[in-house]
């Protein structure tokens, strides 16, 4: 099993996210960051999810940051309620979040474990401010795989997706530490919409699991309908644990990306240069080698393009039966 960090932001997709790792990946810890709702909410429903999943005793939850690094904290209440985490109704978790700092435990375990791969789904500042305490972490690990940013427009603003806006000053010491970064932005996650036949086939399933995973849908879709014109809830951080579990899932393209830090309506928009494949993002030409007639910067990243959702689907389901 791959090894893996997960820095989220739980979140209705960050939890599936989490449903996806702790079945597939050898999950290190989860670390958390202030983002879809306040630290302490986030760091709860992580503990929440870990403890429906069962896997509570053998992974921590690590508090990282509270608050961006420049800009006040942004949260998204209108997505995903008060608590960060609205619709399941589930106890208090039993555990404790561990006493270590995310950012501590990110460092030391990149440091000391071969090959461990960061998975961010939240504002990338803990990410951020691991590089900037040891700087050998872009080094060591073996890949960041993040939900962020987009190839085409934003859903924050129109040209800035939510966790880049929260943090951009992070997302672009990130982009520029030299890390390798996959990035699953919402060009590719708007294709990954769970519906009421999706929940009615997590509900059959009835596993514990699949019932929190109803639950989080059912609330889910009844928000993203409210804000936006979508029939469906969208897992943008579910696709980015995906693609580590099943990499076949996604097709991607090298890319330079940049992240703009000063723009009057751009501030958080992640600039892609695209400018070496044939046409326009997100039609590119996936099949061309995006080397012939290089004009644009050294890619920096791989971008996700194309999901195979019906593949999604039956990756969630197949470990939505594997839970108790
Ligand atoms: C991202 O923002 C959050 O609301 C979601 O959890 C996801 O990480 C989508 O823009
Ligand atoms: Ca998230």
């Amino acid at each position: 099993k791959k090894k893996v960090i997960l820095d989220c932001d739980p979140g209705h997709d960050d939890a599936f996210g989490i449903m996806l790792a702790v079945q597939h990946l050898d999950v290190l810890g989860l670390t958390t960051i202030g983002g879809n709702s306040p630290l302490e909410n986030v760091t709860t429903n992580a503990l929440k999810v870990l403890e429906v999943l069962g896997a509570a005793d053998d992974i921590g939850v690590y508090p990282g940051h509270s608050c961006p690094m420049v800009a006040p904290l942004v949260t998204a209440p209108q997505f995903h309620g008060e608590t960060g985490m609205d619709g399941p109704v589930l106890p208090d978790p039993v555990h404790a979040p561990q006493p270590k700092h995310a950012v501590d435990f990110i460092v030391e375990t990149v440091m000391s474990t071969d090959d461990v791969t960061l998975i961010a789904t939240g504002p990338l500042t803990n990410i951020a401010a691991a590089i900037n305490r040891e700087p050998r972490i872009v080094e060591r690990v073996k890949e960041l795989c993040i939900m962020g940013g987009s190839v085409t427009y934003g859903n924050w603003t129109p040209a800035a997706e939510f966790n880049i806006f929260v943090d951009p000053e992070a997302a672009s010491r990130v982009f520029n530490s030299g890390m390798h970064v996959k990035m699953t932005g919402i060009n590719l996650t708007r294709q990954c919409n769970l519906t009421g036949e999706h929940v009615a086939e997590f509900r059959r399933i009835g596993t514990k699991a699949a019932l929190l995973a109803a639950d989080l849908t059912d609330f889910f879709i009844g928000t993203c309908a409210e804000e936006s014109e979508l029939t469906g809830a969208t897992m943008h951080d579910a696709c980015a644990v995906a693609w580590i579990v099943k990499p076949e899932l996604i097709k991607s393209v090298p890319m330079h990306i940049d992240i703009e830090l000063d723009g009057r309506l751009t501030r958080g928009m992640t600039v892609c240069d695209y400018r070496h494949l044939r046409g326009e993002a997100p039609e590119v030409d996936l099949e061309r080698t995006p080397t012939m007639d290089f004009r644009g910067e050294k890619p920096n990243a791989e971008a996700a393009l194309e999901l195979d959702f019906p593949g999604f689907v039956e990756l969630l389901n197949t470990t939505l039966e594997r839970y108790d």
